[in-house]
């Protein structure tokens, strides 16, 4: 039994990716169970980038198998694109290290068009997503009309799906959204190509993990987006259409949740938002602006700026049991240094009252003001630490803290966005 869940705490770019390529030593299969192209995944190894949006962040070890299962939508168009960039910088990428699910569904022009006119009809009221037709591809999955991998493979059922779908989409567009409508020739035209491209890639990812569990292999499955941006348990309805709790990753990949050894939950050491949506602890301030400018964060799909604020814990508290999360990764604590005071937020007051949870209500949550605790911070720079003895007295009471406040121990340390600066202390594979 080693397959080890990678899941983000907060509301996405905790740092998976960084995480799941350092853990992907210990590995031997890595998979993608949830969301699409929305998710900008971001390693750094030698100082060299690379941004990957599906292929799951173990693709930069040679000899491990990347899986995309069942429950990712993907654009063919994106992922042809990322495995070509990917084989241009000198990577090894192929049916013997790559593959995907017949069942995983597909994102058509359709629903990119339809996330845009929606959006863009909201207004101020926008979700602020992706603009990838995440959404819309759910919808049409949950609808039973969506079209999966395994229908390219066929060119009369992928022809028929596209045409059968437009008339209900383009009804939408012309007579309701009033915008224009598409041809499905159009969209076959550009996509059954691609049909070629992806044939030797398509295979039954549950049953490959299946056979890997059996060979005594190690799984890492590797969650996108964030806790709080759940279909389900995330400030609805600004979320994103999956779920990216761990529970999902057994029902996007295709294994029982008596196979999983471990949760491993991502927290940045401050929060983040990108998007609309409730932020309580949401900073526009000059601190803010410092943790956006120091800790880069912008966008790595679309290069929005991030909404910066202190750390949450009623957050963190709440992805711990929606979760079940048995290790914590601390990322981007770094960023961290220079500021005089570190504020947590353990609490929030609302109507009068103190919660310990994010309440279902949108409104409500609109109303929580965060209680906060202070603690004191460090001006040293923590870059180039490889213990966390070594870590100044104020940054290891503050994962002290963090881990009192979640009940959950931390694993792993990250101190800055390369594979080397990190720290590991509890291997979740042990
Ligand atoms: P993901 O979506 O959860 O994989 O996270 P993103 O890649 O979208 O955003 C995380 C950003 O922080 C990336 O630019 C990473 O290179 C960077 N990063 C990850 N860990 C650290 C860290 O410990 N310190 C710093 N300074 N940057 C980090
Ligand atoms: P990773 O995996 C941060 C946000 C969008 C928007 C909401 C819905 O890199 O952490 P969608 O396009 O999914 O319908 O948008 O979810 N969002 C993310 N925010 N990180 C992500 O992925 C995100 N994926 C979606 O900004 O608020
Ligand atoms: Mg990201």
């Amino acid at each position: 039994m080693s397959c080890v869940i990678v899941v983000g705490s907060q509301w996405g770019d905790e740092g998976k990716g960084k995480v799941v390529d350092l853990l992907t030593q210990q590995a031997d299969v890595v998979v993608r169970f949830q969301g699409g192209n929305n998710a900008g995944h971001t390693l750094v190894v030698n100082g060299n980038q690379f941004i990957l949006h599906l292929i799951p962040s173990g693709i930069l070890h040679p000899g491990k198998r990347c899986l995309i299962g069942n429950g990712v939508v993907v654009d063919l168009e994106v992922l042809h694109k990322e495995v070509i960039g990917l084989r241009e910088r000198g990577l090894t990428l192929g049916p013997e290290n790559l593959a995907i699910s017949g069942k995983a569904h597909l994102i058509l022009p359709y629903h990119k068009h339809l996330d845009a006119v929606r959006e863009s009809a909201k207004g101020s009221g926008s979700i602020g997503t992706t603009g990838r037709g995440i959404g819309p591809c759910y919808e049409d999955k949950v609808a039973r009309v969506g079209i999966r991998v395994s229908d390219i493979l066929d060119e009369q059922v992928f022809s028929d799906k596209v045409r059968e779908n437009l008339k209900e989409k383009n009804f939408l567009f012309e007579h309701y959204l009033k915008v224009a409508t598409l041809d499905p020739q159009e969209i076959c035209k550009s996509f059954l190509p691609l049909a070629d491209f992806i044939r030797p890639y398509v295979a039954d990812v549950s049953l490959l993990i299946d056979e890997a569990i059996k060979n005594k292999k190690r799984i890492l499955f590797e969650g996108a987006q964030g806790t709080h941006l759940d279909i389900d348990h995330g400030t609805y309805p600004y979320v994103t259409s999956s779920n990216p709790v761990a529970g999902s990753a057994c029902a996007g990949a295709g294994l029982g949740p008596n196979k999983i050894k471990a949760v491993v939950g991502i927290v940045k050491a401050y929060t983040t938002r990108v998007g609309g949506g409730p932020f309580p602890t949401e900073l526009s301030d000059e601190t803010g602006l410092f943790l956006r400018e120091k800790g880069g964060e912008y966008g790595a799909t679309t290069g929005r700026p991030r909404r910066c604020g202190w750390l949450d814990a009623v957050v963190l508290r709440d992805s711990a049991r929606l979760n079940g999360l048995s290790h914590l990764a601390i990322t981007k604590l770094d960023v961290l240094s220079g500021i005089k005071t570190l504020r947590i937020c353990t609490a929030y007051s609302y109507e009068g009252q103190t919660l310990q949870t994010l309440p279902a209500s949108l409104k409500a949550v609109e109303g929580c003001r965060p209680i906060y605790e202070d603690l004191p911070g460090w001006s040293q720079d923590l870059k180039g630490i490889r213990k966390r003895q070594d870590l100044p007295l104020e940054a290891r009471n503050y994962l002290k803290r963090m881990e009192e406040l979640m009940q959950v121990p931390i694993g792993i340390i990250s101190l800055g966005p390369d594979r080397e600066e990190t720290i590991t202390e509890n291997n979740p594979f042990n």
